[in-house]
């Protein structure tokens, strides 16, 4: 099936690389010529793993290319993939304008008959509006066009595992041909076993926004958990491990530490709570999901402070730059926050990432890279531990703490066994569990 893309970011690269794999003919077009140019080179401008082969495979069996001309990509599609970004307004709102570029776009080029299929997370009501425009962007009361919903739920790191191993796929849509054309699309999906939910649109838009806010509600509750515990003498791990045992609960996403960030959960959360809002629904447990993980910060920001007593002429280590481990994404990370504050407090900080640090540094005025955690520790006073790259377990943990000034750590996701910590010298404050000095 010929299929377009427009969006080349995080989900419309992975998208479109997916389906050459699964043997669809797709053309991406994105309106940043640069990137473009890359993808056409074959180079991926993100960290993602497997992507690159993937994409380099789609376009050496020819049926990938990458455009900056719309039409290209549209005219022949069967299907039409709207990918494009959607960041918060002031407001906490979604800015929907690229959504809406994209839909003239469609109008313009797409021939009759194509689906119009929202991918980027929109708010409930948003394909009501891309109908809209499509009507009357062609002056045509049917258009022609019909729009569906398929959200999207990779993980950046495991993008391409999950979009060819979804737990689910999701359709919202009205006619009957579109459900047919999106299971077509997907067969190779279905035949391997993946469930395939067919709902209206609004069902569908509104179930990836609650997705989101119940992955994010459970480590909000959990670093809540946290802070209670460190009071209480108690081991958040442990009491995470228990309430996993029970199915009803489940462990995912029972991690505590420094907060939830990334380029979805916090700005889902805002355009969630925002389209209750307008919808008359005070959903205020959504912003005190916010604000505890806007508290996990602070916690941890407190025990630095605790640790170290003055953050004026101290020089702290920072190992894990990216929003998590498995890519190289710093948007909302926690550690480029917990950086920005730290320096902003006298502090000189040293970061080390295995994939993140020359975004970090762009986003962090003052920070200092190191090229391996040794030596991004090598004088530190402190040494926080703010993403859980698997790499950083296995770290010889006396070399680390001879390498420093003071053998102290903040250990913002729990990485570390208290007791190699302890036999190493360290003064360990870990989240949500016994702190020893
Ligand atoms: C998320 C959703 O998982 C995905 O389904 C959706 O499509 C997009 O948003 P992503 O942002 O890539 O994906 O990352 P995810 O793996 O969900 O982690 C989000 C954040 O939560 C990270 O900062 C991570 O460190 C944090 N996290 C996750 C915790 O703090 N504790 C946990 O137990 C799990």
């Amino acid at each position: 099936m010929r299929v377009g893309v427009i969006g080349t970011g995080h989900v419309g690269l992975v998208t479109c690389a997916t389906l050459a794999s699964m043997g669809h003919e797709v053309v991406g077009t994105d309106s940043d010529e640069e990137k473009v140019r890359l993808l056409q080179g074959n180079m991926v401008p993100f960290h993602e793993p497997g992507l690159p082969e993937l994409v380099s495979d789609g376009i050496s069996s020819g049926r990938l290319r990458f455009t900056s001309d719309p039409a290209e990509s549209l005219g022949d599609a069967k299907v039409v993939f709207i990918c494009v970004g959607t960041p918060s307004k002031a407001t906490g709102e979604a800015n929907l304008v690229a959504v809406e570029r994209a839909a003239q776009e469609v109008a313009r080029h797409a021939r009759q008959s194509t689906v119009v299929v929202e991918k980027s997370t929109v708010p409930a009501g948003t394909a009501q509006q891309v109908r809209r425009t499509l009507v009357r962007e062609r002056r045509d009361a049917t258009s022609g066009l019909e729009v569906a919903s398929n959200p999207e739920f990779l993980r950046e790191g495991s993008a391409v595992e999950d979009s060819l191993h979804p737990d689910r796929i999701l359709v919202g849509a009205q006619a009957p041909w579109v459900f047919e054309v999106m299971r077509r699309l997907y067969e190779p999906l279905i035949r391997n076993g993946c469930r395939i939910i067919e709902t209206d649109i609004n069902t569908a838009e509104l179930a990836k926004h609650a997705c989101n806010a119940f992955l994010a509600l459970k480590i909000s509750y959990t670093n809540g958990l946290a802070r209670i515990c460190e009071r209480a003498g108690a081991d958040v791990v442990a009491v995470a491990d228990i309430m996993g045992a029970d199915p009803r609960i489940g462990r995912a996403f029972l991690d505590a530490g420094l907060g939830y960030g990334g380029s979805c959960f916090p700005k889902d959360l805002q355009a969630f709570d925002r389209l209750a809002a307008r919808l008359g629904y005070d959903f205020a447990l959504l912003r005190e999901i916010t604000r505890i993980n806007d508290e996990a910060l602070e916690a941890t920001l407190e025990k630095v402070r605790d640790a170290l007593w003055n953050l004026e002429g101290k020089r702290i280590a920072l190992l894990g730059l990216s929003f998590k481990p498995g890519t190289d994404d710093v948007r909302f990370a926690p550690a480029v926050a917990l950086a920005r504050r730290l320096i902003d407090g006298g502090a000189c900080v040293v970061g080390h990432d295995p994939q993140a640090m020359s975004n970090a540094k762009e986003e962090v005025a003052g920070l200092e890279v190191a090229a391996d955690p040794y030596e991004a520790a090598s004088g530190a006073h402190c040494l926080i531990v703010c993403t859980d790259w698997p790499e950083f377990r296995d770290l010889d943990l006396q070399r680390l703490s001879k390498a420093m000034a003071y053998p102290l750590m903040v250990d913002g996701r729990n990485i570390f066994r208290p007791a190699e910590l302890e036999s190493a010298g360290f003064s360990y404050y870990p989240t949500g569990r016994p702190a020893f000095s």
